[in-house]
């Protein structure tokens, strides 16, 4: 089974995705680690620990950073996830208490206890694995890889018109973890945004799990009434849940390999640029370092993945 660290900021489809890694028989998750985004880190802490108590996980939650590597504090997604960042369902809060780690330093420990073993899968901004980068430079041949939701290489960003949210949120964080030296897999809205889920996923969640689907159900309403604002059919997208369903079946996915790097220009800070293997663009510019990039999923076979581990 696959060793994991979910670095998170729940959120409605960071709930769907952690479940989902909860359920499934060959994930092995060793740890929450939580960073500011859709919601402030407090938030973001104690509605992971609130995920663990609904699924009966009893696996350590750290609190992670509260702000950008450079800059002001950002805005946060209230208006995509509720006041909560669970839709306004405000589930009871969990007693339980957080580890006393940072989030950094918890990814840092569980590398070094599990050498080459891990998969850091980072679906909220980078803070985190940057900061993690720094205090321990050996990180990257510690790590079995690294993947993140985050970013848009081929397709429009949508925070910014080339920005993604993950990425733009922490550019500069963003740009450590792209310079480094590891496996990274991005999942961006490339492929993310190629698989609407309709109101009958989630029913098919809560049929197959009436606590937890159910719970995704709920939540998941006021996100489908933010992503139904511009668009004629009634539909969300579960982003996070990407690359954990890599991990399960990587057979899903087409990936391309290039050479990436994040933008920190004001002008299109945040932007995700990749230089793909066979053409033109110059395959190293500035230093880039090699990623892959998943660019297609099999919509009907992940559908069915996500439906049959709830
Ligand atoms: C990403 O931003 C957040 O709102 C989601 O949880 C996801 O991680 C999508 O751009
Ligand atoms: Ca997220």
């Amino acid at each position: 089974s696959h060793k994991i660290i979910l670095d998170t900021d729940p959120g409605i489809d960071d709930a769907m995705a952690i479940f989902f890694a909860f359920q499934s028989p060959d994930i092995d998750v060793l740890g929450l680690t939580t960073v500011y985004g859709n919601v402030p880190v407090e938030m973001a802490a104690q509605n992971a620990l609130t995920l663990c108590e609904m699924a009966g996980v009893d696996i350590p939650v750290c609190k992670g950073v509260g702000m950008p590597w450079v800059g002001p504090q950002s805005k946060y997604a209230h208006f995509v996830h509720g006041n909560d960042g669970f839709g306004d369902v405000c589930p009871e809060p969990s007693k339980r208490e957080l580890d006393p780690r940072s989030s950094a330093q918890f990814i840092v420990d569980m590398a070094r206890q599990y050498p080459g073993e891990i998969t850091v899968v980072a679906i909220g901004p980078l803070g985190n694995l940057a900061l993690a980068l720094r205090l321990e430079p050996e990180l990257p041949k510690l790590l079995k890889g690294v993947s993140i939701m985050g970013g848009a290489a081929f397709v429009p960003g949508n925070v910014t018109p080339v920005a993604e949210a993950n990425i733009w949120n922490d550019a500069y964080a963003a740009e450590i973890v792209f310079a480094a030296d590891w496996n990274l897999t991005m999942f961006g809205l490339d492929v993310t945004m190629t698989v609407p889920f309709e109101p009958a996923f989630l029913e098919s969640l809560r049929e197959n799990n009436a606590k937890l689907g159910g719970f995704v159900h709920d939540a998941a309403q006021f996100y489908m009434d933010f992503y139904s604002q511009n668009r004629e059919d009634r539909v969300c997208f579960f982003h996070d849940a990407m690359p954990i369903a890599h991990l399960v079946d990587p057979s899903l996915f087409e990936i391309v390999r290039g050479h990436a790097r994040v933008s920190t220009d004001p002008l299109n800070i945040g932007q995700t640029s990749v230089a793909p293997e066979n053409t033109t663009a110059s395959p190293d510019w500035l230093g880039a370092q090699q990623i892959d990039v998943a660019v297609k999923v099999d919509k009907e076979r992940l559908t069915k993945l996500y439906i049959d581990t709830y």
